[in-house]
């Protein structure tokens, strides 16, 4: 317990400290020099913290999730996910690559974005990406090799799913509601979760070129992790670009779209993009959108709506906002900005 409040503390004190240099910066340098990434200041959550036996422990945690939620839409995420189940995983991603040929990959070169196992190859508009994009949950699916890919993988989505179902407790709580409100107003045990496996190849093209372009994400949240840090830039709520280093022992979370319709924007969903800043390295990610379930229709709930709040959006269901996003035919879009 002790160590737990220390860790709380760390953090506390960490997000003071980058406030303070925050405002030094705000006040005394130009805004335009903002926009270049000085530092980092995306909140860390601890989630054992979230589910701690100390009322005013768990009440203090609660709160920061709800400040990083609203204030944010993204965190760097602390206890949730052990970092050998995370290392397993960007393992079995980086042995697909390396250890399967063209031909077996082309097998799972589909076009329909509800198919459940998909590869390939963007290198058009300036984009370049190798990606592996699979379905997780309710059903796990998995290419037949390499044979480390199955059990590293769906260890690491076990995990996610748990931590999945967690999150919509504390979430749902913060928002207000039972806590059992986000996983039956999603049908979380039916959640649709999609995973994208990115190669960004190094040396392609110079450093600074796009390695996806900006977008939202549709779902609950996606949980995102990478072998090396440098790359995915978020779009903060001041408008400055920041880049997700995800510290050790730590996965980094972004709100999804579909948690801003149903908070009726209360918690946005932040644009994002992939810059390769390391010309020198591949560099791998997993991105896995965990999602409502398919047919749920996701509409803003009427706790956020009033006279002065009209519902801002009009609703729709997650299996829609996927054929919109996933084709790979069209260019990687927000289902937001066709929904606002
Ligand atoms: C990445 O960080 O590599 C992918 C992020 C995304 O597609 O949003
Ligand atoms: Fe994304």
């Amino acid at each position: 317990m002790a160590n737990r409040m220390l860790g709380q503390e760390c953090i506390d004190l960490k997000t003071k400290a980058i406030s303070h240099i925050h405002d030094f910066f705000l006040n005394s340098i130009n805004s335009d020099v903002l926009a270049i990434d000085l530092y980092d200041e995306i909140p860390t959550i601890d989630y054992s913290l979230l589910f701690s036996e100390n009322h005013d422990e768990r009440a203090k945690s609660l709160e920061h999730l709800g400040k990083a939620c609203e204030e944010f839409g993204f965190f760097y995420l602390i206890n949730g996910v052990e970092q050998s189940v995370v290392e397993g995983a960007l393992k079995g991603i980086s042995d697909f690559f390396e250890l399967t040929n063209q031909e077996e990959r082309s097998e799972y070169l589909k076009k329909n974005p509800m198919d459940r196992i998909r590869w390939g190859l963007r290198s058009h508009a300036g984009e370049n990406r190798e990606y592996l994009k699979i379905v997780a949950h309710p059903e796990y699916h998995c290419p037949s090799k390499p044979a480390s890919f199955r059990g590293a993988i769906g260890e690491y989505f076990k995990r996610m799913h748990e931590v999945e179902l967690g999150l919509a407790k504390a979430i749902s709580k913060i928002l207000g509601y039972e806590e059992t409100y986000i996983e039956k107003e999603f049908k979380l045990e039916a959640g649709f979760d999609v995973s994208a496996m990115n190669l960004y190849p190094p040396s392609f093209q110079s450093k600074g070129s796009i390695g996806v372009p900006e977008h939202t994400d549709p779902g609950f949240f996606v949980s995102l992790i990478q072998d090396v840090n440098g790359g995915l830039q978020m779009l903060t709520h001041k408008g400055n670009w920041v880049t997700v280093n995800i510290p050790p022992n730590a996965i980094f979370i972004n709100l999804g779209d579909h948690l801003e319709i149903l908070s009726n924007g209360k918690y946005k969903s932040h644009i994002h993009q992939v810059i390769l800043e390391n010309n020198e390295v591949n560099r791998i990610s997993m991105a896995t959108l965990h999602g409502p379930s398919l047919d749920i229709f996701v509409a803003p709930a009427s706790r956020f709506i009033d006279e002065s709040h009209p519902p801002a959006y009009r609703g729709m269901t997650y299996k829609e906002s996927l054929e919109l996003n996933g084709s790979d035919e069209i260019d990687v879009q927000s289902s937001l900005s066709l929904l606002r």
